[in-house]
């Protein structure tokens, strides 16, 4: 039977870490977070963002622009963060609203890399290929904490991650190469998968889709980590895994909810105050 990797432990172990350090600063990190529109799952993230950092003693100042916006008023407004010394760190909660017309590259670049808190920048994403990040994108920087924690090292073990999206499934790769991983990336086009995903130590599923990975598709023993975040009716969330069926295979696994999710939040806010730092050293 496996063991649960446990994201709510492991980020509550890192927050409580975080409000130590930050109750002993002269002044507390200050996070811009951007929502454009309404949307519930969208207002949920935002409100988790907001919880974590009032939890570590980092303001949180949100800015809400009307669905039908239009992308230069989303760009003056971080152009307005950007110059204000006090704001640190600057996230736009993705996706925008469908129907708002924007062009995706522009937006990365438009956060200065140094507020830059969820590494989308170019100059960001260029820094953590070369193996010198300033800080580690969310997502897959909390699956690595979860992974250390439980002793679980990647050095030559076959790492096989489901997805190929710039947020997570390509940094996750590549931060497993950097841990000496074999690395394999799978996604939609990708032929006979399951007989790739036989093969991982370490399956990570960064797909989008409910119950994606079957028992069929994991090895005996494997590590498995679920990014996927998927609704049900209402409020109910389930992952990417078929975890009943899975977990019975593995040694370690995530849940959903409880498992990266946490994570993710727990590593924003790490990375706050980690951008708060390098712009003190910098003036
Ligand atoms: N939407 C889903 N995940 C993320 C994330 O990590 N950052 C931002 N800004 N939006 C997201």
């Amino acid at each position: 039977m496996s063991q649960l990797l446990d994201g709510k432990l492991v980020s509550g172990k890192l927050l409580d870490r975080l409000a130590a350090e930050i109750s002993g600063m002269p002044q507390p990190p200050i996070l811009a977070v951007i929502l454009v529109g309404e949307d519930p799952a969208s207002q949920v993230y935002v409100g988790n963002k907001k919880r974590a950092c009032a939890r570590v003693g980092i303001v949180s100042r949100e800015h809400l622009l009307p669905e039908n916006a239009g992308q230069s008023a989303l760009l003056a407004l971080i152009n307005q963060l950007n110059a204000d010394e006090n704001v640190h760190g600057i996230l736009c909660q993705m996706p925008l609203p469908r129907g708002f017309d924007y062009d995706e590259q522009a937006l990365c670049r438009a956060i200065s890399p140094a507020k830059d808190v969820d590494v989308f920048h170019p100059e960001n994403v260029g820094k953590l290929m070369l193996g010198e990040p300033d800080l580690l994108p969310c997502t897959p920087g909390g699956v690595l904490e979860l992974l250390d924690d439980a002793g679980i090292d990647l050095a030559g073990k076959h790492v096989v991650v489901i997805g190929r999206s710039n947020i997570v499934g390509k940094p996750m790769a590549m931060l497993a190469l950097q841990r000496n991983a074999t690395v394999t990336i799978c996604h939609s086009r990708t032929k006979n998968l399951p007989s790739i995903t036989r093969q991982a130590d370490v399956l990570v599923a960064a797909v989008g889709r409910l119950h994606f990975v079957t028992a069929d598709m994991v090895k005996d023993g494997a590590v498995v980590v679920d990014v996927g975040i998927n609704r049900l009716e209402g409020r109910k969330v389930r992952g990417d895994v078929d975890f009943d069926a899975v977990a019975p295979k593995c040694s370690w696994i995530t849940p959903v909810p409880g498992g990266v999710g946490p994570m993710t939040i727990a590593i924003l806010m790490k990375n706050t105050l980690a951008a708060a730092k390098l712009q003190k050293e910098s003036t």
